[in-house]
């Protein structure tokens, strides 16, 4: 018998144990839940949403609804997107005072107020062509799209958003965004800033959910190449450096890395999004019965509070619940 050897299962022999010495856990509390909120559906009806199971768009009466039961249950809080009735070329509808988003925060926030609401800050979902701004020709233009996000921020703010979180990663949003809402009277309103977000197929699933495919090209002269790391610090750098009060890294389990990387390097506090693409590939699996889907939701789940972040834009949220 060699002596004195490391005896690792001595504390994970019974659950008490085990219990005793974890490092991380997940609470409903770190968890955003995510909803698409559509202008074309019936107030109260809900829709299903082929590529993810167990989702659905909201008319506005039925989002308020859940919202309701998501706060009971004890989850952090809400992002909406919205699927507008009528699109057009600079996604007017975005920031429309009586937008379907805009409509839809102050109808939860009139029902729970205590539930926090973020709101995406981005044109895609409301253009015709489907790209996350103003084009000029085939390409984003960026500063013309800065005065598009300000209007949006600007509007979500004054319809009661707690947080704006600008998706949309166009140049020098971030202080364009800041500067629009201090003129107009929220200088108390956080930017939640998706600095890194990488160019990802992980989106999928949600481009059919919110109907905001590119028609033409894709978005890979805005959002950031998947095989880069140091470009991830100089963008959250300089969203840092515009004013964001908290970072976001997208999409998540393949970028663990730059979780972490951000965390070691910044104070700020650190999100993740568990994209659409994320959450399908989970509930396909469950559904061939190839995975146990609570046990490795949870897992990944943990897996972003391990790397560093401190809550989680995910699907699973309105069910955590029951995942555990
Ligand atoms: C808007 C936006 C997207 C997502 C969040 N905000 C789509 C995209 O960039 O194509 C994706 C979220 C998901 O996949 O769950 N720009």
């Amino acid at each position: 018998m060699p002596q004195g050897f490391h005896r690792g299962r001595r504390l994970r022999r019974t659950p008490a144990l085990r219990d005793l010495v974890r490092e991380h856990s997940v609470d409903a509390g770190d968890l955003i839940q995510p909803y698409f909120v559509d202008e074309l559906l019936d107030s109260h009806a809900v829709s299903p949403i082929g590529s993810m199971p167990g989702q659905f768009r909201y008319g506005e009466k039925a989002l308020v609804d859940e919202a309701a039961r998501l706060a009971d249950a004890g989850v952090g809080g809400v992002i909406l997107f919205g699927i507008p009735k009528e699109k057009d070329a600079i996604g007017s509808q975005g920031f429309a005072a009586e937008g379907i988003v805009q409509r839809s925060i102050a109808a939860i926030k009139a029902r729970v107020p205590q539930l926090l609401v973020m709101t995406d800050v981005c044109c895609c979902e409301y253009t015709s062509h489907g790209h996350c701004g103003q084009l000029c020709g085939e390409d984003v233009e960026n500063d013309a799209t800065l005065r598009l996000l300000q209007q949006t921020a600007v509007s979500h703010a004054r319809a009661g958003a707690d947080i704006v979180a600008p998706s949309d990663m166009m140049d020098g949003r971030v202080a364009a965004i800041r500067q629009a809402l201090d003129a107009a009277g929220f200088p108390q309103i956080p930017v939640l800033s998706y600095a890194v977000k990488y160019a990802s197929g992980f989106y999928g699933p949600f481009r059919e959910a919110a109907d905001s495919t590119p028609a033409f090209g894709d978005r890979a002269s805005y959002q950031m190449d998947p095989a880069n790391v140091r470009e991830a610090l100089r963008e959250a750098q300089a969203d840092v450096d515009e004013g964001a009060d908290m970072l976001m890294v997208k999409p998540g389990m393949p970028y663990l890395d730059i979780v972490r990387l951000l965390r070691d390097r910044f104070p700020h506090p650190l999100f993740v999004y568990q994209v659409s693409g994320e959450y399908a590939m989970i509930k396909a699996a469950a559904q061939l019965g190839w995975l146990d889907e609570k046990r490795v939701a949870l897992e990944s789940l943990l897996a972003f509070k391990r790397a560093g972040a401190d809550g989680i834009l995910t699907y699973f949220a309105k069910d955590f619940a029951s995942l555990k």
